[in-house]
């Protein structure tokens, strides 16, 4: 039913009684180089928006006149069987995914044939030239399906709600006990394993992207995926990571000292933080914009850098001099659905903001319910921004040279959370100790 109102959504941006259809292909399996190393399928994300379906090599038609929907499925052999499993009956995929009609891929051009689209909409090239190579060569349109997929795929339906919440349950029970497991000399891959054990044992065997797991320094890399150091006693501990329930993902981070103390300048800069987070989420609600959340961030970790004594100088000329973007050099969130980075951040017509830092903001737009967003602000020290920024006589001016240049190694802080935006103002789906005095606690035990 799910994905019969998606498609029904759909079907509603198209003019009635168009002579047109979508056509789009699914995922196939990808291999490794040259060899029989299959990477885990997984769907593209629009197909299983409108389908449910979470195999490879399948196809889906759309009649924009009737509104039917033809799902196409691989014919398999027995040799298929052999090596990869069981062949679906036709009444098995009929049964499970309930279209309105059932083919085989190599029908593909005989459905056409019938529907006689005047247009064929379609996501990429490769599904165009498909359409326009069949031999009565269809015209086919790339421009106009994305956006409308886009669209329906920004406001979530309370169906795909309840499957975020799930996502995010079994996220937070897997944060939660890495957060009671970690000790000094333990190595990141430990952790990792930890949560990725918790989420199997949930089912959940699909990561939402590359988990982070990082130690001391590592903390300042912000897609750092190797997770194999060994993290110190003194070191903070920063794992980002979350995996989908069908499909839709959860994607939290949380930062931690590995002995169970923060030290005073590692509660001084997740103070910082914390204060940006709590304070931006407290803001979420219709109407409001992303890019305005993401600037009050940045002044509310300029302010917290400046009472530990990392900076100097007013707060309006910290702002004004991008001082900001040294420390938090990323968005402040972005959309959260089938994709980690879900679409529909950028409506058209909506650049980026040629600023540092909130140039890689990944939202620009006024905030509506059934939305779901990450917060995730956060405070790095990286050598390579601040060595140039120290040396800069303008920006020097605002920087404390003696106390940044112990830093270096610190690595840095981010803490994330997923939120819904309902018509009252938001909905938290993260659950995930994140005050000083509740982590110490759990890592005390
Ligand atoms: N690590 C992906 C993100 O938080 O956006
Ligand atoms: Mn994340
Ligand atoms: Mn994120």
């Amino acid at each position: 039913m799910m994905h019969h109102n998606h498609r029904k959504k759909l079907f509603s941006l198209f003019e009635e009684n168009q002579s047109g259809a979508v056509f789009i292909q699914g995922s196939d399996i990808l291999y490794r180089n040259e060899t029989d190393y299959e990477y885990p399928f997984r769907q593209e994300s629009n197909f299983w928006y409108l389908t449910g379906v979470n195999e490879p090599d399948c196809a889906l038609i759309l009649d924009l006149k009737t509104e039917e929907y033809h799902l196409f499925v691989p014919k398999r052999d027995a040799q298929y069987a052999v090596w990869h499993g069981y062949v679906k009956s036709q009444e098995a995929w009929q049964q499970q995914y309930k279209p309105d009609h059932l083919h085989y891929t190599n029908e593909i051009l005989t459905v056409m044939n019938e529907i006689k689209p005047d247009k064929v909409y379609c996501l990429n090239e490769k599904d165009a030239e498909l359409v326009e190579d069949l031999d009565r060569g269809f015209e086919a349109d790339i421009e106009t399906l994305q956006d409308a997929l886009t669209y329906c795929r920004v406001i979530k339906t309370d169906e795909e709600l309840e499957y975020m919440r799930k996502a995010a349950s079994i996220n937070n029970l897997a944060h939660t006990e890495v957060m009671k497991a970690i000790k000094p000399g333990m190595y990141e891959y430990e952790l990792k394993a930890l949560f990725t054990k918790i989420h199997y044992e949930n089912g959940l065997q699909q990561d939402a992207y590359n988990g982070i797991f990082a130690g001391g320094k590592n903390s300042a890399i912000l897609h750092y995926v190797e997770n194999n150091s060994k993290i110190k006693d003194g070191e903070l501990f920063l794992i980002d990571a979350g995996h989908e329930y069908q499909g839709y993902a959860s994607d939290i981070t949380r930062t931690y000292p590995a002995n169970g103390t923060f030290s005073a300048i590692q509660a001084g800069v997740y103070d910082a933080v914390l204060n940006a987070l709590n304070t931006s989420i407290e803001q979420v609600q219709t109407g409001v914009k992303m890019e305005d959340l993401h600037m009050s961030a940045s002044r509310t970790i300029m302010e917290g850098l400046k009472e530990i004594g990392l900076v100097n100088g007013s707060v309006d000329d910290l702002m004004e001099n991008n001082i900001f973007a040294l420390f938090f050099p990323h968005g402040l969130g972005h959309f959260l659905g089938l994709d980690t980075h879900d679409v529909g951040g950028y409506p058209k017509g909506v650049e980026r903001i040629d600023r540092p830092g909130i140039k890689y903001l990944r939202v620009r737009r006024d905030l509506q319910p059934g939305m779901v967003i990450t917060i995730e602000p956060g405070v790095y020290f990286v050598p390579a921004l601040l060595i140039p920024a120290l040396e800069d006589d303008t920006q020097s001016k605002f920087l404390n040279a003696d106390k940044l240049t112990q830093l270096f190694e610190f690595g840095g802080v981010r803490i994330e959370d997923n939120v819904i935006v309902t018509e009252q103002g938001y909905e938290n789906l993260t659950g995930v100790p994140k005050e000083r005095a509740d982590i110490e606690k759990i890592l005390g035990q």
